[in-house]
């Protein structure tokens, strides 16, 4: 299948996915949402991607949302099956395995917001606007965003979004836990790759399991977490790089990972 609604490039171990459908606001489309799973599943067993950088086209959207086109002929099965399948596509990108950093370049609206909640770090652009304004449509989020919204930043501030389909700006969404970071514009992508780089150097192993360990705090409680906590430190300490690590701190050197 020839990708046409995104660009894959690769930088080292760091591979950067631009939606790119500046003209629609990138927005999602069918095709883009398929695109997004092929890609996503060859990055996910590419042994030479480490991380991934999420972003949008042009200056003025990461995602705009769900390509509002499509929607209109959907009735109660056509709308299930649509929501099950943009939401198959998020929870692929949440479960890759290797860390993925949304660098959210402006309006992150709807299934925009909902991706980038999909992501494990976001860094927003000074110019960048979250928010869940399906309701303005008479319909809700539907592809994890009534999810994963009330759980990164609480049911109360969550409900707000999707209440009223207020938007927020990058300050405020700082502020509110749904941002990691905000930058000027111009800084949004070289901060993703430093960000990239520095998890890439790391020992791959670790970095997964790490993702696996933190994922399930969504899915389970604090005594089956740590007990899944413990077994994964167990796997870590079977490895070679974990034996690298601790003997390049004892010898005073940096470590060579070698992800085995
Ligand atoms: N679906 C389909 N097309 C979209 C879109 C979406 N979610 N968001 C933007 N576009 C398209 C517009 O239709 C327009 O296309 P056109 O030039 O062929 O008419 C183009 O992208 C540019 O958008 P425009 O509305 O002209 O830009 P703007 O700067 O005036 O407004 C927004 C920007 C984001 C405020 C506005 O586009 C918007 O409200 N989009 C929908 C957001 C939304 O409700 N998302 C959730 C969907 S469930």
């Amino acid at each position: 299948m020839t990708i046409e609604t995104l660009l894959v490039e690769r930088k080292n171990a760091v591979a950067r996915v631009t939606i790119n459908r500046p003209d629609k606001l990138n927005a999602l489309n069918a095709q883009a949402k398929k695109e997004l799973n092929q890609v996503f599943e060859e990055l996910k067993s590419d042994p030479g991607v480490n991380v991934v950088i999420l972003t949008g086209a042009g200056e003025k959207a990461f995602v705009a949302g769900t390509d509002i086109k499509e929607l209109t002929f959907l009735n109660a099965e056509s709308g299930k099956e649509f929501s099950s399948g943009g939401q198959r596509v998020f929870d692929l990108i949440e479960n890759l395995g290797k860390p993925v950093i949304a660098a959210v370049n402006g309006y992150a609206l709807g299934g925009g917001c909902e991706l980038a909640l999909a992501c494990h770090i976001r860094v927003a652009s000074e110019n960048a606007k979250f928010g869940q304004p399906e309701v303005n449509l008479a319909v809700i989020p539907g592809y994890g965003g009534t999810q994963r919204l009330a759980r990164l930043i609480g049911k109360g501030r969550a409900l707000e979004m999707i209440l009223t389909g207020d938007p927020i700006d990058a300050v405020e969404a700082l502020r509110v836990g749904l941002v990691n970071k905000v930058v000027p514009s111009a800084d949004l992508l070289p901060v993703c790759e430093a960000i990239a780089e520095k998890i890439a150097s790391k020992g791959q192993i670790a970095v997964r399991l790490a993702l696996k360990a933190v994922n399930m705090t969504q899915e389970t409680n604090l005594t089956d977490g740590q007990e899944l906590e413990a077994s994964l430190f167990g796997l870590c300490c079977d490895s070679e790089d974990f034996h690298e690590g601790t003997k390049a701190f004892m010898e005073k050197r940096k470590p060579v990972f070698r992800n085995t």
